[in-house]
């Protein structure tokens, strides 16, 4: 089989994005937009991908060695942004001499997947092998795209929108989806050609198309579905294409037996099990996982959590690098920061916050608390108001709670401290040192009870009124 490499074209600043940052870092469904050509290229087969980089190209490369380790995919840098035809010169030299085919694309399409990228490889397979393939999309509005201009029924050349000569050429609604496919000889010969006679005064990789047809090399055309090919320039097309890929995501896991109401968001990376109920307003990102029979219910907000199975995330928590474990009870208004661990059949309420902080099985915070940097042991119960003193201004420490303990409303327990298994701690107590297992921990001013002064001290008020 021959082997391909896949050439990513990813250098131009986007200046119709308006952004400091490089356009093909903007994200989509919760990725930068390059990352789903580069990844379409890989799962089409290509051996290696070289992404041609240029502006911003630091925070591109930094990007794609943490996403695609393993050395598949490398960059190749275009100092100067002369075209999208020197782009492919620049990346071209990049490639290793075994490749025997290059596909090479645009790298803002990220609606792009590898099955239609194998569609237009697929032609260089063919025993009477065409030198160049290239996808094409027939669209409504071809606004801004090369028109594929065709001589009885031929292709002849691509005309770029602001190169647009006639009627006859505005008319075509063919346009090239910048997405090609070449043996590398002629794509080498072809690039060699290319001279920057355009409106813009830059090298068109568009040419390559006229040079094989004059060269008398078979040229095909894949057409590929519309609604495919949408590039991102500017913000209302970043826009339609996250809308797009929401709703290839959500239909995705309808597919799988996951119930996702209208308006729900799920990023690109998001695993669901089936059974799992997602309410409108909620947003799952990054590498979140929900497990089966778990809902998350309006208005959550989950980044990287693990969700345990038939978990119940009532409305607006906000969950981020944190587990939380089966048949879990979560919210409404409960905030999970990083490294929060809470066990089977826990609770965890409304307005409590929780930060490194591991629950045993059935623990409980129901209200109002701050537990950060603690360990709760099974079926401990902590109650309203509860805080975690954990930071003496220098460091932070640790709160042990052993398990069965019972920790009083408005308690502070001032980390490092441990209070152990079965103790309990009653309310309004600051808790200073440990507390022994079985143990009561009582530490607040004896109340004093006057009677019959509270009329007395009306007066004594009311007095102090007239006087001023
Ligand atoms: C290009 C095609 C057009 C096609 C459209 C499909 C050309 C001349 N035109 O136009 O026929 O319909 O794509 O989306 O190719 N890039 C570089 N270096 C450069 C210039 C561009 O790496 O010097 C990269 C960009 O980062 C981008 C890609 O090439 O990812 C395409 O460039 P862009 O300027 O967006 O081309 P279009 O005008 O969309
Ligand atoms: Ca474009």
């Amino acid at each position: 089989m021959n082997t391909t490499t896949a050439i990513v074209l990813a250098a131009g600043q986007g200046t119709r994005m308006k952004s400091a940052l490089p356009k093909v870092m903007h994200p989509v469904s919760g990725l930068p937009i390059l990352h789903y050509g580069v990844q379409a290229a890989l799962d089409a087969g290509c051996e290696e991908v070289v992404v041609v980089v240029g502006h911003g190209r630091q925070m591109v490369e930094e990007y794609l060695a943490r996403a695609f380790p393993g050395g598949r995919v490398k960059t190749a840098i275009q100092e100067q942004q002369r075209g999208t035809g020197d782009a492919a010169r620049v990346g071209l030299a990049a490639v290793r001499k075994a490749a025997a085919s290059i596909l090479l694309m645009n790298g803002d399409v990220p609606l792009v997947r590898g099955d239609d990228l194998r569609a237009v490889l697929a032609p260089l397979d063919l025993e009477k092998a065409p030198a160049l393939s290239f996808a094409v999309c027939v669209v409504e509005d071809p606004t801004g795209y090369g028109r594929v201009v065709r001589k009885d029924g031929k292709v002849v050349f691509i005309r770029e929108h602001r190169d647009l000569r006639d009627v006859a050429e505005q008319s075509v609604r063919e346009i090239n989806a910048g997405i090609y496919a070449a043996n590398v000889a002629l794509l080498r010969e072809a690039l060699a050609t290319l001279v920057p006679n355009n409106s813009q005064g830059e090298l068109y990789l568009t040419d390559i198309v006229p040079f094989a047809c004059n060269a008398g090399e078979r040229v095909d055309t894949v057409e590929l579905a519309a609604d495919v090919l949408a590039g991102v320039n500017d913000r209302e097309q970043l826009e339609q294409v996250d809308r797009a890929m929401q709703g290839r995501i959500v239909r995705h896991w309808r597919k799988e037996g996951v119930t996702v109401r209208e308006g729900a968001r799920i990023e690109t990376g998001v695993v669901l099990d089936p059974d799992v109920t997602i309410e409108s307003g909620a947003v799952l990102r990054g590498r979140t996982h929900v497990r089966r029979g778990a809902s998350v219910d309006v208005g959550c907000v989950l980044t990287d959590a693990d969700v345990g199975e038939a978990v119940t995330l009532k409305p607006y928590s906000v969950v981020t690098g944190s587990r939380i474990g089966a048949r879990a009870h979560i919210g409404p208004f409960a905030h999970l920061r990083p490294d929060s661990d809470v066990g089977e059949e826990a609770h965890v309420g409304n307005f409590v916050e929780t930060k490194k902080t591991r629950l045993g099985k059935g623990a409980k915070a129901n209200h109002l608390a701050y537990l950060g940097d603690g360990v709760i042991g099974a079926g401990a119960n902590v109650g309203a108001g509860t805080i975690f003193c954990n930071y003496d201004g220098v460091r932070k420490h640790t709160t042990t709670i052993g398990e069965g303990a019972f920790i009083g409303s408005d308690s502070q327990l001032v980390a490092p401290v441990t209070v152990g298994d079965g103790a309990y701690v009653a309310t309004g107590t600051t808790v200073t040192y440990d507390v022994p297992a079985d143990a009561l921990a009582i530490g607040r001013a004896r109340q004093e009870n006057k009677e019959g002064y509270a009329p007395l001290l009306r007066a004594k008020l009311n007095r102090g009124l007239e006087k001023k």
